[in-house]
Order: structure tokens, then C-alpha cells, then sequence
């Protein structure tokens, strides 16, 4: 296996690696470990049906929930993104956000398969949440550190969310509900559990406010984050092909679905893994 970087700021590729035929336990530690490094790791031209993703994704680590999303049928853990050409309404992971982050324990990984892509277009473009919060003010960093963020659902799933209502139109089965407005706290900075480095975790679609802050407090400074997360020197961003699989780490990224590809279907199998309750240490 053979690991080279993807940009100058972070991101990698994968070579020599065929996931199809499973992989050891010490391809396991170098994945996990490059992973947490690199915060986004793309393998290409890999030949996977549905249970090979699902085989692969399984060595990883035990699978998330996903709430609010029907699964394939038959695949609890999985779920089809699918976007048909004529599709016009809100395209799902088109915000900036770290996976579930309202959840108790959010998802470490996701794990993305491309089965059909735009010719161009529909890339997802990320954010380095270590560089984002290391570049900060000493002074900021001490402030962020003492500060817990409330996570929601409420703005895609709620009922009057952006998913809030069933789209007959959408070739996806997403169904908000009133348990999406329910306010998870975390600490907006984290320590990763194996790298030890510290990231802001905050995200623009699940986190609505700050403990203990007035709104207009909490907006003035979320919304100072926001903007220095997605800096362009903080981002990188991946080109899919049919056969990409590309997986990051939600514990120090966020990530963004591009919707500039009307017209064109895009295909893709999606699991999260299993996190751990984010704490800073
Ligand atoms: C997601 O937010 O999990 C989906 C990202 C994508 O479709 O590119």
C-alpha cells in the first residue's frame, strides 16, 4: 500500500490496495492511522459491490446509526445517495458539516462509493479541522477551549427543516421528524483519540449555538469559525470517478456536496463508523 498526499495542506491517495479482496489487520492499523493524519483518504478503481463495501467497511470498525435516511433494502448500514438528472430539490450533504454531529456519540468515519458520476462535476470539497483550529490566536484557542457547542438536527430534519417534509420528487426516502430538534452539547474543540491533536469541532449545518452565550453572541462567533474553517488553505477537495471510494475522519473534517452537476445522475453507497462521545483532553 502506498500512501501520497492529495494537496499541500492535507488529504491522501491510496495505491496498491485492492479492497475487494479483504485486507489484514495490519492494512487495518495503516489505514486508521493514515487516516487520522491525513483526514481524508481517496483508493481508486476499487471493484466493490454492495456486501464488498459493506465487508470493508465492517474491518474498519462497528457500523453508526443513521437516523431520519431509509437504508437499502437489506443493508441496514448503507444507504444510497442517488441523485437522477432532473432532480431540482435540495441535494443531500450540500451544507458544511461533520457527520450526525447532534448525535451522542458521533460517527469517527464515513465511507463514500462512487457506482456512477457526473462526467464533471459533483466533487466534495473538505475542510482540515486540525489547521483551522492550530492556525487560531493562542488566545482564541484558550477562549474556544473553555466553550461547548449545542448540536441540532433541527435546521435539515426538523419540521420545518430543509428535509423536513417527505419530497415525492426526491430519489431519496429521507423523512424528518420533532426528535431532530433535540440539542446535543460538545466541546468545540476535541482531542482525536489517536493522533491526540486538537480540532474545532463545529459545523455550519448542526451547530446552532454556544452554551451559556446569547444568540447574537454565539452567531457573532460560530459565524467568524465558519468562515475561518472553509479558508481555502484549510480545503481540499476530491474528483470522483465510478470505482472511488473515499472515506474521513468527521472527528477533524468537515465536508461539503457540491450540487453543480444538474442534469447528470450521481450514484454513491454510504456508512458511517462508530464514534465515541468527543471529549478534550
Ligand atoms: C455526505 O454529506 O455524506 C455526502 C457527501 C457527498 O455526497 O459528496
Amino acid at each position: 500500500m502506498e500512501i501520497k498526499p492529495l494537496t499541500g495542506a492535507f488529504g491522501a491517495e491510496v495505491f496498491d490496495i485492492d479492497l475487494k479482496s479483504g485486507i489484514n489487520s495490519e492494512e487495518v492499523r495503516l489505514i486508521d492511522e493514515a487516516l487520522a493524519e491525513n483526514v481524508v483518504l481517496v483508493f481508486r478503481n476499487q471493484e466493490l459491490d454492495i456486501d464488498g463495501f459493506e465487508k470493508f467497511a465492517k474491518t474498519l470498525g462497528d457500523f453508526g446509526d443513521t437516523p431520519f435516511i431509509t437504508p437499502v433494502d437489506g443493508h441496514p448500514n448503507v444507504l444510497r445517495l442517488l441523485r437522477e438528472p432532473e432532480e431540482k430539490g435540495p441535494l443531500f450533504g450540500s451544507g458544511w458539516h461533520s457527520d450526525w454531529s447532534f448525535q451522542e456519540q458521533p460517527p469517527s468515519a464515513t465511507l463514500l462509493y462512487a457506482l456512477e458520476v457526473p462526467e464533471a462535476g459533483g466533487d466534495t470539497a473538505f475542510t482540515n479541522q486540525y489547521l483551522a483550529f492550530e492556525s487560531l490566536s493562542e488566545s482564541m484557542q484558550a477562549i474556544l477551549r473553555g466553550l461547548k457547542g449545542l448540536h441540532s438536527a433541527e435546521r435539515s430534519y426538523g419540521p420545518r427543516g430543509t428535509f423536513g417534509r417527505p419530497d415525492p420528487d426526491s430519489s431519496m426516502n429521507i423523512q424528518g421528524d420533532e426528535t431532530a430538534v433535540v440539542l446535543q452539547t460538545h466541546p468545540m474543540v476535541r482531542s482525536h483519540p489517536l493522533t491526540g491533536r486538537q480540532s474545532l469541532f463545529v459545523n455550519e449545518v448542526y451547530t446552532v449555538g454556544i452554551e451559556g452565550m446569547t444568540k447574537t453572541e454565539s452567531d457573532a462567533l460560530l459565524e467568524f469559525l465558519f468562515a475561518h474553517s472553509r479558508q481555502i488553505a484549510f480545503t481540499c477537495r476530491v474528483r470522483w470517478m465510478p470505482g472511488t471510494l473515499t472515506m474521513w475522519d468527521n472527528r477533524a473534517t468537515q465536508h461539503f456536496a457540491i450540487n453543480d452537476y444538474a442534469g447528470s445522475k450521481r450514484e454513491m453507497y454510504r456508512i458511517t463508523l462508530a464514534g465515541e462521545q468527543p471529549v478534550l483532553s
